[in-house]
Parts: C-alpha cells; sequence; structure tokens
C-alpha cells in the first residue's frame, strides 16, 4: 500500500476551509485530521508533503477542452499528450473533451476515434462529452448507448451552418431523447444562420480583419440563441447547460430561467473575464490569437458575468481550450476573419486566472474551488470521485502557493502553441504541487507525470437533476 501525507496546509473546497492534514493511501484520500490531532501524527507514510502557509485544493475539473479538434481545415495544436501535461502544470487534474460525429457518420465511430486519440497518451484524467452534428433517427438511438458508456452529456451547435449546426427540429428531438435518457443537452448559443448573412456583407464590404469577428457575432444573437434553446428545454422537458456565455444579456436569460425554477445552468471562461474586443481589435492581425465562438465582447459585459458567478447564475469556469498557433493556423485567415480557426489556449492558466480573481475580490476562496471543481464535477457526474477533498475522493489534489507571483508568457507555458492570451499578465498565485490519483505529476514545480497515467472517466448523469 502506498501512503502519502500532506500536512500543514489549509485545506479548502468548495464547502469549507480548515487547517488539515491529509492521508492518502492507495490513490484515494483515506482521512483528513486537524493539524496535531493524536491520530494523525501517527501516520507513517511513503512521502510527506509540507503544504505550510500553502492551500491544499482539489484538482481542477476543467469540462471544456478540444484536444487535437478538427476545426476549418486544422486541428487544435494541444494533443491529448501536450494538453494535458499543461492541464496538470496549471492544477487541473480531469478534462472532459468533446468527441466529434462528422455529418454522415455515426456517434460510435467519432467516440471511436476519440477514445484512440486519448487512451495511453493522458497525463491525467479524461472523460468525453459527445458532440452531436447530424440529429437524425440512429443517432438518437446511439444517445442512450452512450449515456450507459459514461458518456452522458451532448453538444449541439446553433452556430456553424453546414458544419456542427442542428436546427430547431434537430435540437428539440435531440432535448427530448435526453430527458428520456438522463443525457445533459449542452449548447452553443448563437444564431449562426444570421451570423453567416452578415459575415458574408462584412466581407462584400471589406471589413476583414479579425476584429470584425466581434461584431458579426452580436450579443444579441447570442441571446436569442440562448433564450431559443432554453424555450426548446422546456418543451421537451430537458435540462440545459449553456456553454460559453459570453453577453450580459445572455446572462440575463440564465437569470430568468432560473428565477423560473428551470434545471438550466450557463458556463463561462476565463477569456470573457479577462479580455474584450480590444484585444480582437489589436493591430498587425494580431487580433487573430483572440477568435472564439461565442466572441470576447466589450469590456462592460464582464461584470455581469462576474456578478453571475457570484449569484450562481452562472454555475462553472471551463476553458474551452482550443488553440491554434498564430503561424501557419491563425493565418489561415488574413484577409478573410471567417477563415480564422475558432478557439484559443487556457487549459493551463484556469486555476491560476480564477485564483487571481480571489485575490481581486471577484470570488471567495470557497467559490474558486465550487466553478473550478466542485460543481464541474457534479454537473458532469463525476462527484465526489472528483472535485472535493474528502475520505473515498480519489486523490487529486494540488498544492497551490497563494503568495508566489507568476507571469503568464508563451515563453514559459506548457502548452504547445506559439502565443499566450496572456502574454505579461501577473498572477497572485501558483501551483507547486499536483497529485493525481495520488501519484505525483508537478513535483514541487517539476513535471514527474506520464503519458498513459490518465484513465478515461465513465460519468454518471448531471448529479444536479436526481
Ligand atoms: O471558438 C471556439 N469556442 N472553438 C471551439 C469550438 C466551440 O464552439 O466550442
Ligand atoms: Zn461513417
Ligand atoms: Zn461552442
Ligand atoms: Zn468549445
Amino acid at each position: 500500500m502506498s501512503r502519502t501525507v500532506i500536512r500543514g496546509g489549509l485545506v479548502v473546497t468548495a464547502a469549507e476551509e480548515t487547517s488539515a492534514d491529509v492521508l492518502i493511501e492507495d490513490g484515494k484520500v483515506a482521512a483528513l485530521a486537524a493539524p496535531g490531532n493524536e491520530w494523525a501524527k501517527g501516520w507513517t507514510a511513503d512521502r510527506t508533503i509540507d503544504a505550510t502557509d500553502k492551500y491544499v485544493i482539489p484538482g481542477g475539473v476543467d469540462g471544456h477542452t478540444h484536444m487535437e479538434m478538427p476545426f476549418g481545415g486544422t486541428f487544435a495544436a494541444d494533443t491529448f499528450e501536450t494538453g494535458t501535461r499543461a492541464a496538470a502544470w496549471g492544477g487541473t487534474t480531469t478534462i472532459v473533451d468533446f468527441a466529434v460525429q462528422t455529418v454522415g457518420h455515426a456517434l460510435r465511430e467519432g467516440l471511436d476515434a476519440w477514445h484512440l486519440k486519448a487512451r495511453g497518451n493522458c497525463a491525467i484524467d479524461y472523460g468525453f462529452h459527445m458532440i452531436l452534428s447530424d440529429v437524425n433517427e440512429s443517432s438518437l438511438k446511439e444517445m442512450d448507448l452512450l449515456v450507459g458508456e459514461g458518456v452522458s452529456s451532448f453538444k449541439l451547435f446553433m452556430a456553424y451552418p453546414g458544419v456542427f449546426y442542428s436546427d430547431d427540429g434537430q435540437i428539440l428531438r435531440a432535448m427530448q431523447r435526453a430527458s428520456a435518457n438522463g443525457g445533459l443537452i449542452m449548447m452553443h448559443a448563437e444564431n449562426g444562420i444570421a451570423i453567416d448573412v452578415l459575415v458574408e456583407q462584412a466581407l462584400a464590404e471589406g471589413r476583414t480583419d479579425p476584429r470584425y469577428h466581434g461584431e458579426v457575432r452580436k450579443a444579441l444573437l447570442e441571446s436569442e440563441a440562448t433564450h431559443r434553446a432554453i424555450q426548446l428545454a422546456r418543451v421537451a422537458g430537458a435540462p440545459l447547460y449553456v456553454v460559453h456565455v459570453s453577453a450580459e444579456e445572455a446572462v440575463a436569460e440564465l437569470t430568468h430561467a432560473r428565477d423560473l425554477g428551470l434545471p438550466v445552468f450557463g458556463e463561462t471562461c476565463p477569456q470573457y473575464l479577462f479580455l474584450s474586443t480590444d484585444n480582437l481589435a489589436e493591430p498587425d492581425f494580431e487580433g487573430a490569437k483572440y477568435v472564439c465562438s461565442t466572441p470576447l465582447r466589450p469590456a462592460e459585459h464582464q461584470a455581469a458575468l462576474w456578478r453571475g458567478l457570484r449569484t450562481n447564475d452562472l454555475q462553472v469556469v471551463s476553458t474551452d481550450h482550443c488553440p491554434f498557433c498564430f503561424a501557419g493556423q491563425k493565418e489561415l485567415g488574413r484577409g478573410d476573419f471567417s477563415k480564422i480557426p475558432n478557439g484559443m489556449p487556457g487549459v493551463e492558466h484556469r486555476m491560476d486566472l480564477l485564483h487571481q480573481a480571489v485575490v481581486d475580490g471577484h470570488i471567495s476562496r470557497r467559490r474558486w474551488i465550487e466553478i473550478a471543481c466542485a460543481t464541474p464535477a457534479r454537473m458532469f457526474g463525476l462527484y465526489p470521485r472528483k472535485g472535493t477533498i474528502a475520505p473515498g475522493a480519489d486523490a487529486d489534489i494540488v498544492v497551490y502557493d497563494p503568495l508566489a507571483r507568476q507571469t503568464l508568457s508563451a515563453e514559459t507555458h506548457h502548452m504547445n502553441v506559439d502565443y499566450s492570451a496572456y502574454e505579461g499578465k501577473q498572477i497572485t498565485g501558483r501551483v507547486e504541487t499536483v497529485l493525481s490519483r495520488g501519484v505525483p505529476v508537478i513535483d514541487g514545480r517539476e513535471y514527474t507525470g506520464r503519458a498513459g497515467h490518465g484513465r478515461f472517466l465513465s460519468r454518471d448523469t448531471c448529479q444536479y437533476l436526481s
């Protein structure tokens, strides 16, 4: 039996903050005890980690990543190997990535392909959601099977006509199926049909720079789609999780739905909390680095996102990590913003950026752990195995130095991408040691992980519904 003890830290979970020693046996949390506790004093271990003046927090759960995702004729630059390593560097010990169904093909084919990409390559544990690009009789039936295999959530797109797009009838049918089989529908809520008209008009008028990506993908077209998705979910009697919420008006739709008591949930991402259309407007095509969808918004939207996170109208912060290099990938859209692959790097920085939000007074320390660890674990059927530190939980634990200072930069990050969206940003707080099921993956700022350590997580259904 292998035993590790973490002594002297402040254990922070979504529920409480307490000075405690943590005993880990065979990859699981075995016990917590107050420092100086007679029983804990006697704990013997192969390894003792001194966490004096440090936080001891659950490993981050990033419920929205796209490793190796095909998009716009290219692939997201992080593989499961490089992306999960970078995640670990940033204190994330679980990702839920998106397997993709392509039009005309079965869900099974997409899921098998993603299992092949991930298996044997991940440094941390991983699960899958399934992107539905072709809702038909046979893919609806397959949804039931996937829920049974622990792939219990399905992303639909109201954007990207001709690629991932589903029409309202398809969305309704998928929601009805999810309502029957316990699956959770995740929605990319933007009116893609209207956006494509505005894209065409912008390009015809010579408005081709990256900043027009933000102008055509209007906040109103996000809130309209959010509203429509909520109404369709009500009709179907299904729960709904809206991904990458960026617009104040969309938060208002979620707030309204939740005030009615509906099982509607919302996620936002660090890029919407810390970046804005000012970044999209950076000269010399640099704005392309910030092209993602939903797009970055004017900075005035950020207050509504922070408020939503405090009031629980938004429940989760994920990264939507989908990195494309500036050289050779983002550049595909020079002269035509619609050809810039959509997505931004971020899997490494979520825990730190949200700790900075604690330092800045936007959220409390426990809320940090709630939105980044506990709630995503519950949302995606992984709690309490993931997302907390409690007897019986996987020992996915981060020793976090709340006073260390760091500067984010492409020079020092570990993501496989040639720029940082946060270049030069100063952060207070830094990951020191990361355990995945008790095994050190980051050990005192050294990478000690291994591709293939990470296991596939067969997930339960959403734990907010039962
Ligand atoms: O721009 C983004 N978000 N790229 C990834 C795909 C998606 O819509 O989540
Ligand atoms: Zn096929
Ligand atoms: Zn999306
Ligand atoms: Zn995404």
